[in-house]
């Protein structure tokens, strides 16, 4: 396994370009399981999740090619309807093709996605929408079973005590868009890789009306026909190098941006006194100023993102003050609190830390860039997940960072 060492103290200066939105292209791609017609999906970003993903459409019986970006599923038949645990243990968002399996085949065996360092990650939202559209459900030896002769559409309400759920909202679209009849889903997730997704369905002939609201409508259709589309950029990735340029006093104008999509960040961080421009397609960022601490309680979209979460609490580390972050979505995701700790809290000294998640990792990096001396980040695997090509772009901006055996 592979360690990052960063050399820290460096300004980041430069121009830098966000990748497609990892959280939009997994249910996209499970989504091509509707159809036995060629799809293309361009913009993706080459992750390890994305091959993840593609390698349990190719188990699934779809041809599947990815090439500089572009995957092509061409037409094979969606024939073979279990997801094996193997397959779907390594990534929770595998769990997303119980929709579109039992949409298209009226028949899926789905494992259990495992729990993960954030918390156990229940899947009852799932069940109860898939449910609802008239699947009978069994789990047996950590499968979900689920069979259908006909889905039908329905009402259902897929508030969870968290709120709402992007993947349940994923599924349930995906299983409704074949049922007959009208569905409605209440209290959706209004993530924009929702809308994403529903974007892609809407191409491939689906009827879907409301995506990105918390009411998502959908009037159920016979077939659905390939088609091609671009993934959205990657708002998690466009606000992880706005810290990263904030958080090392740099200047930075990060390219492929949708300004709407980060809203609540860059309100939270003009509340700290960031100075960011927008310019068309991209933000400039410049660290010239000292931030002042802000509180932060995380939330279903359009609130500040938990994703988020981690990477502005290393932010929050180096500014004066007391910061105040309180986690609605995971209350256990707080693993990167003790790696923070250990490079000093003010993260004054680099240190050995080591990545539980993929958005601790990321924090753990923006702390690394802003400690003096070397920090090495053991694990990588999980930055590896979801941040494209991040130590060259990071190098590109001027980072000190290179790679290491463990
Ligand atoms: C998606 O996960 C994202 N993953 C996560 O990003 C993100 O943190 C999360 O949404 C919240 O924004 C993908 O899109 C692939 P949820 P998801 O269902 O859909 C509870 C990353 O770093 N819940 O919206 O699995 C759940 O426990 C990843 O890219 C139920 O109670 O999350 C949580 O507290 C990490 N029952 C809350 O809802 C259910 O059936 C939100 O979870 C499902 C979820």
């Amino acid at each position: 396994m592979d360690k990052l060492i960063i050399e820290g103290g460096v300004k980041l200066k430069g121009e830098v370009t966000v990748s497609g939105a990892k959280n939009a292209v997994l249910p996209i791609l499970a989504a091509t399981l509707l159809t036995d017609e060629p799809c293309v999906i361009k913009g993706v970003p080459n992750l390890r999740d994305t091959n993840s993903m593609l390698k349990i459409l190719r188990a699934l019986g779809k041809i599947a090619e990815f090439d500089k970006g572009r995957v092509s599923i061409t037409a094979g038949k969606t024939s073979n309807y279990i997801a094996e645990y193997k397959l779907v243990s390594t990534m929770r968002a595998s769990f997303c093709v119980l929709g579109p399996l039992l949409g298209k085949l009226k028949k899926a065996k789905v494992s259990l996605p495992g729990g993960c360092v954030i918390g156990v990650r229940p899947v009852d939202l799932h069940l109860k929408g898939i449910r609802a559209l008239g699947a009978d459900i069994s789990i047996d030896s950590g499968y979900v079973i689920a069979k259908t002769s006909k889905l039908r559409g329905t009402y259902i309400y897929l508030g969870g005590v968290y709120g709402s759920s992007v993947l349940a909202t994923d599924n349930v679209m995906m299983a409704a868009v074949l049922a007959s009849g009208k569905t409605v889903i209440e209290s959706a997730a209004c993530e924009p890789e929702v809308a994403d997704l529903a974007e892609f369905l809407i191409k491939m002939g689906a009827k879907i009306k409301g995506h990105g609201t918390p009411v998502i409508e959908i009037e159920g259709v016979k077939h659905l026909h390939g088609a091609t589309h671009s993934i959205i950029p990657d708002r998690i990735e466009a606000g992880t190098l706005i810290l990263a340029a904030l958080i090392t006093g740099g200047d930075v104008l990060v390219r492929n941006v949708q300004y709407q999509h980060l809203g609540a960040l860059i309100d939270k961080l003009s509340e700290a006194g960031a100075h960011i421009e927008r310019t068309d397609g991209a933000l400039r960022v410049k660290g010239n100023r000292k931030l002042r601490s802000v509180n932060i309680t995380t939330l279903p979209y359009p609130g500040f993102p938990t994703d988020m979460q981690a990477q502005m609490m290393s932010l929050m580390s180096v500014t004066g003050g007391i910061s105040v972050i309180t986690e609605k979505i995971y209350p256990d995701r707080f693993m990167h609190v003790a790696e923070l700790n250990r490079m000093g809290a003010h993260i004054q000294s680099g240190a050995p830390v080591m990545a539980s998640d993929l958005r601790a990792s990321a924090g753990l990096v923006l702390a690394g860039l802003a400690a003096c001396g070397k920090t090495s980040i053991s694990r990588i695997y999980h930055l590896e997940r979801g941040y494209e090509f991040i130590e060259q772009k990071l190098i590109n901006l001027g980072a000190k960072v290179w790679r290491e055996k463990e």
